[in-house]
């Protein structure tokens, strides 16, 4: 069998009989040679490499500690799982909660998730509820809730979800034969950068530089304290309270890293070189490691190993695809008028 339970028991203990996989992890580290010329400049280029998270089964890097965490609760004898969202989390927690033939609950912050990620929870059968508030509310709501008992909370408070997501890392070494030597991701929630330092030092015994990376107008963390209401293109970042504030701390500090802020336009920036030099399309948010490496491109040496974390996939929120790019030119059916329009 395969998914991350089956390729890392020895990691994430469960009694099989209650495995729930969609086969997730095992994804794609891309090599992105263009991308890296464009940042580092011709003949000093450091190996970047993407980690493309967003080939997950629900698109998104949160399918590896959703297997873990609703494994658990059925072996727990959960019937539910809950969770607030800014998107992903709810879309993966949906879809393995229909695959255990479990219910799922879902809070969301209204008008503010991503239109492919709120079709999925839907698609899954959720029971989603949008509340007039951010997503630092909406945890706060779900945790009440999950202590009446009637569903597992499935947020990355849930220590299995930081368990299950630990496994990028050893991927990511396995992939390169060592550790690299810096690993960029972005920040919201703070379970990401937590997990992932974790892993590589459960794995490896030491890792990579970690860089973390907030969006400008959600940056409670570079800022040191709360964010009220936190703003930014990055949806799934939204975040004015991380709940793994003090596990980020922690891979700054033991890994040597740093944790700044981006803003919007260098995310976008960055959004859009992704996908014209290597091909691959992730979401806004996914992005913001990239414009942090853009951000730091002075700090990189020729021989360094650096890996990007590309955490949700494009197609999440095509609204923003079409938004920062130019319209389809339209025109007549009409060969003369279509070749004058591609310029060809
Ligand atoms: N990238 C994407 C695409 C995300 O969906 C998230 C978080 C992050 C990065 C940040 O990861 O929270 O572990 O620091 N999304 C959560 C959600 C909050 O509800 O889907 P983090």
């Amino acid at each position: 069998m395969a998914g991350v339970i089956a390729r890392y028991h020895r990691f994430l203990p469960v009694d099989p009989r209650h495995i729930v996989t969609l086969e997730e992890g095992n994804t794609p580290l891309l090599e992105a040679p263009r991308l890296s010329e464009a940042i580092f400049g011709e003949g000093r280029c450091p190996k970047l490499f993407l980690k493309l998270e967003g080939l997950n089964p629900t698109g998104s890097f949160k399918d590896r500690g959703m297997t873990y965490a609703v494994s658990k609760a059925r072996e727990e004898g959960y019937q539910a799982v809950i969770c607030a969202s800014t998107g992903n989390t709810s879309a993966s927690a949906a879809a393995y909660a229909a695959r255990a033939g479990m219910g799922a609950y879902v809070v969301i912050p209204k008008g503010k998730i991503a239109r492919g990620k709120l079709a999925q929870a839907l698609i899954y059968g959720a029971r989603v509820v949008a509340v007039q508030g951010g997503f630092d509310e909406a945890l706060e709501i779900v945790k009440a809730l999950a202590q009446e008992g009637r569903a597992a909370l499935v947020n990355s408070v849930n220590p299995y979800r930081l368990e299950g997501q630990k496994t990028v890392a050893f991927e990511i070494c396995e992939q390169l034969g060592q550790p690299p030597t810096h690993h960029l991701l972005p920040v919201g929630n703070a379970g990401n950068i937590t997990a992932t330092w974790r892993g590589y030092k459960e794995f490896c015994q030491t890792g990579p530089k970690m860089f973390g990376f907030q969006a400008a107008g959600a940056a409670p963390i570079v800022l040191g304290r709360p964010v009220k209401n936190p703003k930014t293109v990055a949806s799934a970042i939204q975040i004015g309270n991380p709940a793994s504030w003090q596990g980020a701390l922690e891979a700054r500090e033991e890994s040597g890293g740093l944790i700044d802020k981006v803003t919007d336009r260098e995310i976008l920036k960055a959004y859009q070189m992704i996908a014209r030099l290597t091909g691959y399309f992730c979401e806004p948010a996914s992005a913001a490691g990239v414009a942090g490496l853009i951000k730091y491109a002075g700090t990189f040496k020729p021989g360094d190993r650096i890996v990007c974390t590309l955490t949700g996939h494009g197609l999440k929120d095509p609204d923003r695809a079409v938004a920062v790019s130019a319209a389809p030119i339209s025109v007549p059916a009409d060969l003369g008028k279509v070749k004058k329009a591609l310029r060809i």
